[in-house]
């Protein structure tokens, strides 16, 4: 598990799919800006059996154990991409901005990347600035790069590169004694 202040990160195992699913298939849950992708339980079981270690899934959770969304990386052609989404309830309380800090953190730390990109749709102002609080800098746009509720829509790239990242934000190292 990663440790946060006020969430924590943890992998999603395959008993947790069932909820998964329910986020999957709830509009409200994924909101105006991503497309709705209506997943079975069995496509998301078949998703989640071919996870390799350059795509997992995380809950976020607050301190108490509750899950309030997710946080997945995956690899977008050779570069390491997030997403993320939060049940509605717990939207605009600084909980995204402090998972995806946890999650650069621990890409940094673990992993020997140059970046982390991260995509979201132009009017997603929420989303904009839960990337530019962790340290991500708008790259441009990619227009009309998404079909979602029967429009094209421009979305924008955003990354951070491991020298801005310079040092962990929220997880330490643990170093061997
Ligand atoms: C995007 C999303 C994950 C953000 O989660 P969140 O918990 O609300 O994020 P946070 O509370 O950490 O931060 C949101 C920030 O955006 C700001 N914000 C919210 N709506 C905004 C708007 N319309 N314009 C500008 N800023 C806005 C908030 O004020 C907050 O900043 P602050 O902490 O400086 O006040 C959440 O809204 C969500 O799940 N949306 C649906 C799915 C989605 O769009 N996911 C992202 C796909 S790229």
């Amino acid at each position: 598990m990663l440790e946060g202040r006020n969430v924590n990160l943890r992998v999603v195992e395959k008993e947790d799919l069932p909820l998964w699913a329910d986020w999957n298939n709830n509009p409200e849950f994924f909101g105006e800006f991503i497309w709705f992708p209506q997943h079975s339980r069995t496509e998301l079981t078949k998703r989640y059996d071919s996870l390799t270690p350059d795509n997992k899934w995380f809950f976020i959770e607050k301190k108490d154990g509750t899950k309030i969304g997710g946080i997945i990386y995956f690899l977008a052609g050779n570069l390491l991409e997030i997403g993320y989404l939060l049940v509605p309830s717990e939207r605009g309380k600084g909980y995204c901005s402090e998972a995806v800090k946890i999650m650069v953190d621990y890409l940094f730390l673990s992993r020997e990347l140059v970046r982390i990109q991260a995509t979201t749709d132009l009017d997603n102002f929420a989303s904009q600035t839960v990337l530019e609080k962790a340290g991500f800098k708008k790259e441009g746009t990619i227009r009309k790069s998404v079909f979602i509720r029967g429009k094209w829509r421009d979305c924008c790239l955003f990354s951070i590169l491991r020298e801005e990242w310079k040092e962990p934000k929220i997880l330490t190292r643990t170093e061997k004694k």
